[in-house]
């Protein structure tokens, strides 16, 4: 292979590719190599560069005349940690070839899945702690009592009800994880959206004494979407309105058609759901669309909610290619905004 074919090849690879000389130093680095490690790198000895036990070992062994090898490197600057698996491959007696692999964002997504499974196992404990334990109740001291028996039950019941909701939440936000990378087209009135929504929140609606009003623009043209899941999207922000605002006595719903938003390219409708509840600390603003992430744990469960709601929305709304914004004062209420592109 001529030098200049043997140069193109090294380019091809888009992370780290150094060649190393059998006594260790640097022959020829690729571009990424160069911009991870800095120009002198070229004829610098890579176990000083590399200064960590494990790759240090492995190049000593690459030295001494190993075929392969692979160590765990990590890197961090200012702005971030990086994680890296170096691996080491003999080219012939004079050389051997070491590439980096990045490995942070999968040992991030790892991360997270590991927290995803703690946390679904923490939130179904409880419920069947409770159950478990009325269960035994009921067998034992409250065997013969109906006026316990009844009100176990209806605990039991409760608990129930939790864990089938969480059941049903994280199907949906797997469903619409699934569906992520596939916008969604069909046409879907605004309108109809939210009255659906309305009629099955009526009863809770009703029970709370709230007053809710929806205004939206004449004529408004339909959204490119799916129907259902924009549905989820409001009877969830309506639900926490409900829930968490209901103090307020009303919850408006205003939509109006913007006609350019900055990382949009056509119209988009804005329509926010507005309680004057208690709000939310800003502190939590944030991070209120993390799945299991609640501003106040025991309220939340209270109300039988599951902290996955905004969560959900979130996805639902980034698969519309739309956005959610999040407007509180403690004290004043809160403004939770969707904005759907309409073309
Ligand atoms: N309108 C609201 N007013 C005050 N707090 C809210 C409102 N909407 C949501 N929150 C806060 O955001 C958290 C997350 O909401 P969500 O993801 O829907 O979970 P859930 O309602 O199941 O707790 C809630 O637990 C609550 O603390
Ligand atoms: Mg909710």
């Amino acid at each position: 292979m001529s030098p200049n074919a043997f140069t193109a090849l090294l380019e091809a690879f888009s992370e780290p590719v150094l060649v190393v000389r059998e006594d260790g130093t640097v022959e020829t680095a690729n571009t990424a190599a160069l911009e991870l490690f800095g120009k002198r790198i070229m004829g610098a000895q890579l176990r000083a560069l590399l200064r960590q036990p494990e790759v240090t070992a492995m190049l000593e062994r690459m030295i001494a005349g190993a075929d392969t090898g692979s160590a765990a490197y990590s890197t961090s600057d200012a702005s971030s940690e990086r994680s890296w698996k170096v691996t080491a491959r003999r080219m012939d007696t004079h050389a051997f070839v070491v590439s980096l692999r990045d490995t942070s964002e999968l040992e991030a997504a790892e991360a997270q899945r590991r927290d995803f499974v703690a946390n679904v196992s923490h939130e179904l404990r409880s419920p069947l702690t409770v159950l478990a334990g009325f269960l035994e109740t009921l067998q034992g001291a409250a065997a013969e009592d109906p006026d316990a028996r009844n009100e176990f039950l209806a605990i039991m019941q409760n608990e129930t009800e939790r864990m089938t909701g969480l059941v049903a939440d994280l199907l949906s936000l797997s469903r619409v994880e699934a569906s992520a990378r596939i916008r969604p087209r069909d046409p879907v009135a605004i309108d109809m959206v939210l009255h659906a929504t309305l009629a099955a929140l009526r009863p809770q609606i009703e029970q709370a004494g709230l007053h809710v009003t929806c205004d939206l623009p004449e004529n408004l043209s339909s959204v490119p979407g799916d129907y259902d899941q924009l549905v989820q999207v409001y009877h969830n922000l309506v639900e926490n309105a409900l829930k968490y605002g209901a103090d307020g006595g009303v919850i408006e719903i205003t939509g109006v058609v913007v006609p350019r938003l900055p990382g949009l390219d056509g119209p988009a409708l804005r329509l926010g759901i507005r309680d004057y509840g208690e709000g939310i600390d800003p502190i939590h603003i944030p991070r209120l669309t993390e799945r299991f992430y609640r501003a106040d744990r025991a309220r939340s469960r209270e109300s039988g909610g599951t902290g996955l709601g905004l969560a959900i929305v979130k996805h639902i709304l980034g698969r519309h290619r739309g956005r959610l914004i999040i407007r509180s004062h403690p004290g004043e209420g809160s403004t939770f905004e969707t904005i759907l592109p309409l073309s």
